[in-house]
């Protein structure tokens, strides 16, 4: 691995799958509180009353980031902190980040916030979500509320975690918060997102802010008969569902005209307004890219099942408006506890797309803002936690990251998924992602083998070797 000094190393959380702290200091609802409250939403009914208690040991956590020498923390601000009732802000709410921000600047460690990782206000959800065109307007006010309080020690910000999830996963597939299942709600929220991207991203500048960012969810993905013109138009179909939705708006200004077909039936051109465009293109200075796995589609059915697509006993939809008859195959690649298949080159090949098609031209730098891996840990004898899949897995793409580099993409940072075993959304706490593990009765922290092999290769790197 050859990743230069100065090339950013970090781990990221979300606030609802670590802080706990559900209403303490005049916090309320999100979507994510009121969902885990639906009969079969969540595994084993879990919630993030008490997650990681974050809220109250971040001290703590922060100190074990600076011992594996992290210089970044990738974190999310809860929108039901700061602005409770979709109206008033909450002073005590912002004052948990003020602290928290403080802390991680003493010890060094630049903090990357992000607005916005999936926990709407329900009182805003219950106006409309973000189907609703104003949720993008109350987004803006939000974010310079945040931004009011913290812009005199925070320069880079972060609108959006995966504005995919956000909508489709959420509104058409019903998988996630808020639970719906519509595919006109996904378009119109997928929409209202990028709009209020580009519209936040426009008053955080005028306020100060010296960079601001989205992070997407990304993947390639691949025909399974690559000479099939059906696999290929399945092909199309995804990546246009779920890359050049997002990928288009913000660096070229348009949907493409195949995907727009796609989804005319749902109601595209009824939440695309004059000057939307306008507002969301060039609106980036980064581009952060999430990445797990490939997805390898075909209209032929798999022989064998690909996910565990269903964690819970509720019933979800598929998060693809405009995928009828198209199936997703395995590559026989090995897989997580999530049946996620374990493929390193795939961050290379989707790092080198991003950059030839979208951030290269306009000269931005890219950050893999998450890549992880959930395994069955077992706790040794003498309290180790041996996770050797872990550190393959994370030398892997520490790799493809640093081939992508030697191949002339600008990424300048990778950030682990995740800094703590956490609340892993509809899977509850039954999937382990961190470099930590959290022990959910005593909430005593151990740093896992992977993250000894972390700490490791940031030291090697900043040592040059
Ligand atoms: C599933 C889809 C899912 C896609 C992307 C497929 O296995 O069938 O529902 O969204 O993978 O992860
Ligand atoms: C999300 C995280 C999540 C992780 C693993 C990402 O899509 O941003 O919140 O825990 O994937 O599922």
């Amino acid at each position: 691995m050859t990743l230069p000094d100065g090339f950013v190393f970090g781990a990221a959380t979300a606030a609802f799958q670590i802080e706990g702290a559900a209403w303490m200091d005049g916090r309320r609802d999100s979507i994510w509180d009121a969902f885990c409250r639906v009969p079969g939403a969540v595994v084993d009914g879990d919630d993030g009353s008490v997650a990681c208690d974050h809220y109250h040991r971040y001290p703590e956590d922060v100190a074990l980031m600076a011992s594996l020498g992290l210089d970044a923390y990738r974190f999310s601000i809860s929108w039901a902190r700061v602005v409770p009732d979709d109206a008033a802000v909450n002073p005590a709410g912002l004052a948990f980040y003020d602290r928290l921000v403080d802390t991680l600047l003493e010890a060094g460690i630049r903090p990357w916030p992000t607005l916005y990782h999936w926990d709407l206000p329900q009182a805003r959800e219950e106006l409309g979500g973000w189907p609703a065109r104003e949720t993008a307007e109350r987004f803006v006010e939000y974010a310079l509320a945040v931004h009011g309080a913290l812009g005199d020690r925070l320069g880079t910000w972060t609108t959006f975690n995966e504005p995919w999830c956000s909508s489709f996963l959420s509104y058409t597939a019903g998988a996630h918060a808020p639970g719906r299942r519509s595919a006109p709600d996904g378009v119109a929220a997928g929409h209202h997102l990028l709009l209020a991207h580009g519209m936040a991203a426009a008053a955080l500048k005028s306020a100060g802010a010296s960079e601001v960012g989205i992070t997407l969810n990304l993947a390639p993905v691949r025909a399974l008969r690559p000479d099939d013109a059906g696999d290929r138009d399945a092909a199309r179909r995804i990546d246009g569902q779920f890359n050049r939705f997002f990928l288009d708006p913000l660096f070229r200004g348009h949907y493409a005209d195949d995907l727009r077909a796609d989804l005319a039936p749902y109601g595209i051109d009824d939440v695309v307004r004059e000057g939307d465009l306008a507002a969301i293109r060039d609106s980036l200075d980064f581009l952060g890219v999430n990445y797990y796995h490939g997805e390898t589609v075909s209209v032929l059915p798999p022989e064998t099942r690909l996910r565990q697509d269903a964690p819970t006993s509720r019933e979800t939809g598929s998060p693809f408006p405009a995928s009828d008859g198209i199936h997703w195959h395995p590559t026989g690649a090995p897989v997580t506890a999530m049946g996620w298949e374990v493929e390193p080159h795939g961050l290379t090949e989707l790092l080198e797309r991003v950059s030839r098609d979208y951030t290269g031209p306009a000269g931005i730098p890219v950050y893999v803002t998450e890549n992880g891996a959930a395994f069955d840990d077992v706790v040794a004898e003498d309290g180790s936690v041996p996770d050797a899949d872990r550190v393959a897995f994370l030398q892997a793409h520490l790799d493809a990251v640093s081939e992508a580099r030697w191949r002339g993409v600008d990424v300048r940072g990778y950030f682990y998924w995740s800094l703590l075993d956490n609340f892993e959304w509809a899977w509850g706490y039954e999937k382990r992602f961190g470099l930590v593990r959290v022990d959910y009765d005593t909430q005593q922290r151990t740093l896992k083998d992977s993250a000894l092999a972390y700490r490791d290769a940031i030291a090697a790197a900043r040592a040059g070797i």
